[in-house]
């Protein structure tokens, strides 16, 4: 999500509604602004893009010098126009808006229901404006102190910003895990996401550290710490960089913004799930249905591009951990196909826009013959999700670049969590192994970010070495099968350059005729099962001239001496290897392009969302 806003002497609703636009990037299924008129709020809010916000507010014509603005990104409740941001405390005083989630909610709920509080939407936001308002009247205290009151009683991630509607020249901000940047004016100040919607305001900026939270008036600033109300003397930075650059945190492109992001998006797709300490997975979208899942004969996973290559994975997964028959299939073949089809199978689409067409139709078809059909999405409300018996999102944030990176390795994290809850449940691996799985599942993110930290500027210099290429070969084996697909796919949509993937062992039925001095071959050889079969597999290439850049595990030695290129990822059980080895493909198949000059984020003739079949 993105929030915005504005203390001064200027008209604060357009610099917010246009802040909101810059904004538009970070979350774009509903918006919403609310505006401190005189001592009275003036809200406006909608389902929908920020100009449906701006075509909602036409008449506002307000003079109001004091607001705030979201966009937003659902979590908690479906996009419509009461999940809109910005909520309104019960006794109509008190106005938030807010970006993360509140993973305590539902017990911050009951209490508050228990002392005659109501809600009128589904979000985890509207508990916290009460819950600051219950602090205010039981404690009678100032907004910035019921503020700090109510957030340390919250367990999640946040930035949120606060208005009342008693105080006029008043903006409460806070920040746990979700950024959060104050604009230094003269005589005004503004806050946001990030620096985009101020630019051409101010260049000095100062942002809030986690634990953080601020008290802005027309008089400054004053920054403390929400646990024990420590002063904090606030960092003014001076803003060096321009407004696209702003939109993409710093970075170049979004697929590299995007590719960096993982280590968070992964956790959020963990979070609220994987619970270590009660030793369970949590998903309501399986266990509401586990008869289904429990007794399903087959599962079938429907998905096109990237996400079809998640569901290869998640065939490996679920038929090893779980022992439940699997398939995969491309969803614009199995619609055409007569499949055969009944209602002990599950249907599973994979989709991170919810939106391909092909994917849709395959899913109403095997809703007619009668399966049930379960949606793994990433946009929230979007028409696969609302079409499905039940699913589970994979809440990694908008994706804006069109070769998909975050979103596949949320799937691929949201499937290993599948898989190992439907095996606890059928009792097809030991408690003890449920345990250590789960501990280690809860430390991949960590290792996503080594990887990116230890092979990124390696990952460049071999980029250099190859972009010139005419063709790529990518070769995994199990596990890594469905990555070397994903890897040819990241560098063809890309780069243009041509580029195969294939089963390791599959090379000799034909591409091996393709292998000279002149072909890479990117080789996903993890030190696990089947190691020696590709250690095999490489010496074919070797023999051939071929030039092989292997992804090995740390402290391997033997690949490392075979071949001309190797790069490391974490030793990590078998099952969470793909969600490693996919970033240095991820990193190769960006350099490379950008080395050859492609519109990264929008590579010629590919649409992110192919809602035509
Ligand atoms: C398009 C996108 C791909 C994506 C595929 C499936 O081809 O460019 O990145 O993998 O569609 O999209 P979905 O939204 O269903 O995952």
């Amino acid at each position: 999500c993105g929030i915005t806003g504005y203390i001064g002497n200027k008209k604060a609703y357009p610099i917010i509604l246009n802040g909101l636009k810059r904004l538009e990037y970070r979350g774009y299924d509903s918006a919403g602004i609310v505006l401190n008129e005189n001592g009275t709020f003036k809200l406006r809010k909608t389902k929908g893009s920020v100009s449906d916000l701006i075509a909602k507010c036409k008449d506002l014509n307000s003079e109001a010098t004091v607001g705030i603005g979201h966009t937003r990104w659902a979590t908690h409740g479906v996009p419509s126009d009461i999940n809109a941001h910005p909520h309104i405390s019960n006794n109509g005083k008190i106005a938030i808006i807010h970006n993360g989630i509140i993973e305590n909610y539902a017990t911050l709920k009951i209490m508050l229901t228990s002392k005659g509080y109501t809600f009128k939407s589904e979000t985890d936001t509207e508990i916290l404006v009460n819950l600051i308002q219950y602090m205010q009247e039981t404690q009678n205290l100032d907004l910035a102190t019921a503020v700090r009151y109510a957030l340390n009683e919250v367990i999640g991630a946040y930035s949120i910003a606060v208005i009342e509607v008693d105080q006029p020249q008043e903006i409460v901000v806070a920040r746990l895990s979700s950024p959060l940047a104050i604009g230094i004016g003269e005589n005004e100040y503004f806050i946001a996401s990030d620096a985009s919607p101020f630019i051409e305001f101010t260049n000095e900026v100062v942002y809030l550290e986690d634990g953080e939270m601020a008290t802005i008036t027309l008089k400054g600033v004053d920054v403390y710490k929400i646990k024990d109300n420590s002063k904090v003397n606030p960092q003014i930075h001076e803003l060096k960089t321009s407004l696209e650059k702003i939109e993409k945190g710093g970075y170049e492109h979004f697929m590299l913004k995007e590719i960096h992001e993982q280590p968070r998006s992964i956790m959020d797709t963990m979070r609220g799930r994987l619970l270590v300490e009660e030793d369970i997975i949590q998903m309501a979208g399986i266990w509401d249905y586990q008869e289904k899942f429990l007794n399903a004969e087959r599962i079938i996973i429907i998905s096109c591009g990237t996400s079809w290559h998640a569901g290869l994975v998640g065939e490996y997964l679920i038929e090893d951990l779980a022992r439940i028959p699997v398939e995969v299939e491309y969803a614009s073949e199995f619609r055409y196909r007569n499949p055969i089809i009944t209602d002990k199978d599950i249907v599973i689409a994979i989709s991170q826009s919810g939106e391909t067409a092909d994917s849709i139709a395959a899913l109403k078809l095997a809703k007619e013959k009668g399966a049930f059909i379960y949606g793994i999405c990433n946009v929230i409300d979007s028409s696969i999700a609302r079409l499905t018996d039940a699913g589970s999102y994979t809440h990694a944030g908008p994706e804006i670049g069109v070769a998909s990176t975050k979103a596949f390795t949320a799937q691929l994290a949201l499937l290993a969590m599948i898989a190992l809850k439907l095996a606890k449940h059928k009792g097809t691996i030991s408690k003890e192994r449920f345990n250590s799985l789960i501990i280690e599942l809860e430390t991949i993110p960590e290792r996503v970010a080594e990887v990116i930290k230890n092979t990124e500027s390696q990952i460049k210099k071999i980029a250099e070495l190859y972009a010139g290429a005419g063709n790529f070969l990518y070769l995994g084996r199990g596990y890594n099968y469905p990555i070397a697909l994903e890897g040819a796919l990241k560098l063809k949509e890309i780069s243009y350059i041509h580029a195969e993937g294939y089963p390791a062992a599959e090379m000799k039925h034909g591409p091996i005729a393709l292998i000279d001095e002149n072909m890479p071959v990117v080789v996903i050889a993890p030190k696990k099962g089947y190691y020696d079969k590709i250690v095999s597999n490489i010496q074919e290439i070797n023999s051939r001239k071929g030039k092989v850049i292997a992804i090995v595990t740390q402290g391997d030695t033997v690949v490392k001496d075979m071949v001309t290129e190797s790069i490391e990822i974490p030793d990590v059980s078998e099952y969470f290897t793909p969600i490693l080895s996919v970033i240095p493909l991820q990193l190769l198949a960006y350099y490379i392009a950008v080395l050859r000059d492609v519109n990264v984020d929008q590579p010629r003739n590919l649409a992110k969302s192919v809602t035509v079949e």
